[in-house]
């Protein structure tokens, strides 16, 4: 592989997007909105600077890292992409109509990865005359600096494409485990509850973001606590993965949204991205 396609430059695609680049890959970095792709470039080219100042860049590692992101707008630009990474919102039907129009586009051996955090990659795939290319590249968050990515191979996904996509992630400095195609697969099936938990403490008034994340941390061993977390990745995203489990599991309450996320969703305290949430970031 030699050129990486990633469509969606939002948090997930601008990571992917740094690491691909920092290890060699040709990138090409696409986004429906014109705006979010400059914003992408620029928060890509803060993040390499910073590893250029922490000396895990060299000074020539950071400039052709910087000239092998190609910024686009269609679709068109993946004609010769060996994979495709969506990274795009957490909606099937988004999902699956962007890798339905690359099917039109893309070599026919092109592999097509979804980034989803708990759709079906079945699901996905089912639109496709060629299922068999869909993999599920499940990276976290930051992507540049996270090493898991979980590989979820399809009903339908050749043995021959887990295999590549592996390769990949391993090229990419990363460490692929494979899990199941079910919802939310590994880390955000155990992740769900840690979320749901603290939400309600919080709902109940039984204690603030501040304490429940300090008592997480001094007392648990966690790097974050659950609403620096969800400030991370974003409120709306967050709402959005856990809505999805929620109805994939026909309602399994461990999974139930909260109401607090909705209503931050609807005041666009979306956290890090909108520089509030449960958080202030001035
Ligand atoms: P985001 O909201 O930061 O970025 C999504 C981007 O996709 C936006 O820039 C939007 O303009 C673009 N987009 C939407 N529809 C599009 C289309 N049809 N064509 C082209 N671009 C389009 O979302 P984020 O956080 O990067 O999440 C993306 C995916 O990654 C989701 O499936 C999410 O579940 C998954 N994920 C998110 C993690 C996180 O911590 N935020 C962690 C792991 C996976």
């Amino acid at each position: 592989m030699r050129t990486v396609g990633i469509i969606g430059a939002g948090t997930m695609g601008a990571g992917m997007a740094n690491v691909a680049a920092v290890s060699g890959f040709q990138v090409i970095l696409c986004d429906a909105d014109e705006q979010v792709l400059q914003t992408s470039l620029e928060r890509i080219a803060a993040d390499l600077q910073k590893g250029l100042e922490r000396g895990k860049l060299t000074a020539q590692q950071f400039s052709e890292a910087r000239e092998r992101i190609h910024p686009h707008h269609s679709l068109e630009s993946f004609s010769n992409a060996d994979i495709v990474i969506e990274a795009v919102v957490e909606k099937l039907e988004v999902k699956q109509d962007i890798f339905r129009r690359l099917e039109a586009i893309c070599q026919s051996n092109a592999i097509f990865a979804t980034n989803t955090s708990s759709l079906s990659i079945t699901a996905i795939a089912s639109v496709l005359s060629r299922p068999e290319r869909v993999v599920g590249m499940h990276f976290f968050n930051p992507a540049h600096l996270m090493k898991l990515v979980e590989i979820i191979r399809g009903h339908r996904t050749a043995e021959a494409v887990v295999s590549r996509a592996s390769d990949l992630a391993r090229a990419l400095g990363k460490i692929p485990v494979h899990a199941k195609d079910t919802p939310g697969f590994i880390v955000n099936r155990c992740a769900r509850p840690f979320y749901g938990e603290a939400l309600r403490v919080l709902g109940e008034g039984i204690a603030s973001p501040e304490d429940i994340d300090r008592i997480v941390k001094l007392e648990g061993g966690f790097k974050m606590g659950p609403f620096e977390l969800m400030d991370l990745i974003g409120i709306d995203v967050n709402l959005a993965v856990t809505q999805s489990m929620y109805d994939q599991t026909f309602g399994e309450p461990r999974y139930r949204p909260h109401v607090i996320q909705k209503n931050m969703v609807n005041a666009n305290l979306l956290g890090r991205k909108t520089k509030r949430g449960f958080y202030d970031y001035p």
